[in-house]
């Protein structure tokens, strides 16, 4: 893997609480990585921290093997802020040329212009006359704008309609075909199940599974194996193995509750129970994750 971020043990505490508590991994070139969780989960803290905005109360953060504050570690990185602060008098078109002459090697301007959906319309107008939709085009060029290898967004997404969701997501996928990293932070399930190849599932400030979409979503979700089993069968051989989270019976059947169904049938047969009319059910994932996301709330 060609390592483009690691985090080791990185904790960040506010006073009593710790907002981030031991968060360890490791971000390769090309991943498009999302950081979901809900509210207070640490997504903007870890965000603020990799970007090099906060910095961590213990543990350490490297960015291309370097330290986050050096010069040619921050021309390769590229971040949209929650809020823009542009410069009054100047025209977008201005604005973007001025950015991207600070980088080695910018965007073209053409390509800016194709990535983000600025208009010509856009590219004419005074910083201080942009609508919101406008800022946040700026905003998202002026994050490519020095053609960064490794692209970091917070909760991207919030605030803007279906049209310039799609766009934006378009665009990210583009970015992500050119070998480029992105990372980015979301309370949805479903925008990180669309966009990311990798989902860091956060909780209370730490990371509680690290995978694929279909990973984390079988991680989330309550599965079950039920089978209709001989009553005399001891099942007690069944209740060693870790990957069972519990069982139970109801009208005849047995159902063993489980992350992994997969083994729970290989341990079935390698247990000779004599089950017979085995059934997998899955739970409802956006059922799981509101559970995921309440608990947080109470937490608080
Ligand atoms: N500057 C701060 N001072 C005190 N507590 C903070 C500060 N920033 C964040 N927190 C707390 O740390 C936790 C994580 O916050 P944050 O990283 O913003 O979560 P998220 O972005 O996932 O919603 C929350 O409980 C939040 O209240
Ligand atoms: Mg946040």
């Amino acid at each position: 893997m060609n390592e483009i971020l690691r985090l080791t043990k990185v904790t960040k505490s506010f006073q009593h609480k710790k907002a981030v508590n031991e968060v360890s991994f490791t971000i390769g070139k090309g991943e498009v990585v999302a950081i979901l969780g809900p509210n207070g989960a640490g997504k903007t803290t870890t965000i603020s921290i990799i970007l090099g905005l906060l910095k961590p109360s213990a543990g350490e953060v490297t960015l291309f093997n370097h330290q986050p504050h050096e010069k040619r570690v921050r021309e390769k990185i590229g971040t949209m802020l929650q809020e823009v602060s542009v410069m009054p008098g100047l025209k977008v078109r201005e604005i973007l040329e001025l950015i991207r002459s600070y980088y080695p090697m910018p965007l073209a301007m053409e390509e800016l212009i194709k990535l983000t959906g600025l208009t010509e319309q856009d590219l004419k107008t005074r910083a201080e006359k942009l609508s919101g939709g406008q800022k946040r085009r700026l905003s998202f060029a002026l994050a490519l704008a020095g053609n960064p290898e490794l692209i970091i967004f917070d909760e991207p997404t919030v605030g803007m309609d279906i049209t310039a969701r799609n766009r934006f997501w378009q665009t990210v996928r583009m970015l992500a075909a050119q070998g480029k990293t992105v990372i980015f932070s979301t309370h949805y399930l479903q925008e990180a199940d669309d966009a990311a190849d990798r989902i860091l599932l956060f909780k209370d400030g730490s990371i509680v599974a690290d995978g694929t979409p279909e990973q984390i979503k079988a991680r989330i979700t309550k599965q079950s194996v039920s089978f209709m089993v001989n009553p005399e069968m001891s099942l007690v051989a069944l209740y060693q193995h870790s990957e069972i989270d519990d069982i139970y019976r109801k009208n005849n059947r047995v159902y063993v509750q489980t992350t992994n169904t997969d083994k729970v049938l290989e341990l079935i047969f390698q247990e000779k129970l004599g089950a017979y009319d085995i059934k997998i059910e899955r739970g409802k994932l956006e059922e799981a994750f509101e559970q995921l996301t309440s608990e947080t709330k109470e937490a608080i």
